[in-house]
């Protein structure tokens, strides 16, 4: 079918279709930090309400932990049913002096628009939201049938939504594939389709030592440091040349396949433009393989944070009683969350010496996954893509996590459609996070073509 009808109507209402992005933008939604608890809530409500704007029949789910957003229209009899999966949680702000303008108060600067969650997930899931919306105001009806599940803990690896997907499977989320736009394209005009995503084990340990905080002088060299024990332990996690070094780490770390290897050998990437991005003179990283191996499908061990001791200005000689850090280790098939976590706290209260105790909590976890992107559905979703970028998705497999989408591929035994609209530089979970303009309204238009074109599978 053509759809003509409705991306003329996407082209008059793009105007509104950018003012109700950014009061999407405007609400702080911050998962992680329970200070924001009520602006999450508040976020729910919005999501709810331009659901049923849309024309869909909306409801919160509230249960453990932030609530979840369900919308449905399902007036398509016979036809097939795509269940469009997004998050209106956000990462945190910091470091907020960063930031050329409040991360709150979306901003327009050139092509791009600014603020916390523009493309990391606000935008890409209100892309398909407003293509429903748009085809439903146009026409009265859809060609197929939909369902919206919107999240509010992604980003904090909640377990809201997998205890809820495994419940309500059945029924409720039956469907005949998954659309999920939260990954980025290969480059403006080359679109990708994902078909695989690391799992994560995140951690956090604190090495504890003497009752009290101690004079250096006095104690010093008599007493072990938490804060020098921990940085023997964080430096016995990798070699120098980026190697992990906890026992059994590799032991189930499924090798990348020929055809692989030769795909992801032609897809565009320099390593000098990819240094040249972040500012670092030199890469670095895990000996044999290419960059987009290494992120894409090798494991990695890396500190997000670290803390303890005297860290306001000037000099105290302090012996610190505690001192933590946080770590997190990327998976891939078939690396278990829970094995590895247990591998890594069996090798950090080895590797802590005597006069300290190491207490090792896992913070969250997601599944490493590698999808089923085949089939009429998928060839669909590729042409519709094509329809508006101008090319094919090439396919590929990315480095970030999306925790749900092991839980639907076990569960739902559906095709998964990794389909992003956001740009390798977007700034995701950094300051002045952003969404090129033009691929929210793209990432409407090929929704609209994608429903259309689903729709015309018999
Ligand atoms: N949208 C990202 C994941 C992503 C980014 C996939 C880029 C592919 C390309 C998602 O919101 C995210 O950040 N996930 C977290 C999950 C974690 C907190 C459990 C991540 O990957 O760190
Ligand atoms: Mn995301
Ligand atoms: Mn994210």
């Amino acid at each position: 079918m053509s759809s003509a009808d409705v991306l003329a109507a996407v082209d008059r209402d793009c105007d509104r279709f950018l003012a109700e992005l950014k009061d999407y933008l405007r609400i702080p939604s911050i998962s992680t930090d329970p200070e924001y608890a009520g602006e999450v809530e508040r976020c729910s409500d919005f999501v709810a309400e331009r659901m049923r704007e849309a024309g869909l029949e909306a409801e919160i789910i509230r249960g453990e932990g932030h609530p979840i957003v369900f919308g449905e229209w399902l007036g398509a009899e016979g036809r097939p049913t795509l269940l469009f999966y997004g998050h209106y949680d956000v990462q945190p702000v910091d470091p907020v002096e960063e930031w050329r303008h409040p991360p709150f108060e979306p901003t327009v600067e050139g092509t791009n628009l600014v603020a916390r969650g523009a493309t990391d997930d606000k935008g890409q899931s209100f892309a398909h939201l407003k293509a429903v919306g748009a085809m439903l105001g146009e026409r009265g009806e859809l060609p197929v049938n939909v369902k919206f599940i919107v999240e509010g803990e992604e980003e904090c690896g909640g377990e809201a939504i997998d205890a809820y997907v495994r419940a309500d499977a059945g029924e409720r989320l039956a469907c005949d594939a998954v659309v999920i736009s939260d990954s980025s394209m290969i480059g403006p005009g080359q679109p990708s389709l994902l078909y695989g995503l690391r799992g994560l084990s995140y951690m956090e340990l604190e090495v504890l030592g003497p009752n009290r905080d101690l004079h250096s002088g006095t104690f010093g060299g008599a007493v072990e440091n938490p804060l020098n024990a921990l940085g023997g332990i964080l430096a016995s996690l990798k070699d120098s040349d980026g190697r992990i070094l906890i026992p059994g780490f590799y032991d189930t770390v499924r090798p990348l396949e020929a055809w692989e290897r030769e795909e992801m050998s032609k897809l565009p990437h320099d390593d000098a433009d990819y240094a040249a991005d972040v500012g670092v003179e030199a890469l670095h990283g895990e000996p044999g393989y290419t960059t987009r191996e290494r992120t894409g499908a090798r494991p990695t061990c890396d500190v997000h944070g670290v803390w303890g001791g005297y860290q306001a200005p000037g000099a105290k000689t302090v012996l610190p009683a505690r001192g933590g850090a946080k770590v997190s280790m990327r998976l891939v098939p078939d690396q278990d969350p829970q094995e590895i976590a247990a591998l890594f706290a069996a090798h950090v209260q080895a590797a802590a010496p005597a006069g300290t105790r190491v207490e090792v909590r896992t913070l969250s976890s997601a599944e490493p996954v590698l999808v089923d992107a085949t089939g009429p559905l998928v060839e669909a979703a590729m042409a519709a893509m094509a329809d508006v970028w101008g090319s094919v998705p090439l396919r590929v497999r990315e480095g970030g996590s999306i925790p749900i989408v092991s839980t639907f591929a076990d569960i739902l035994k559906v095709p998964i459609l990794l389909l992003g609209f956001g740009l390798a530089d977007d700034r995701l979970h950094s300051p002045n996070e952003k969404f090129t303009i033009s691929h929210f309204f793209d990432g409407i238009r090929s929704t609209v073509r994608l429903l259309d074109r689903v729709g015309e599978i018999d």
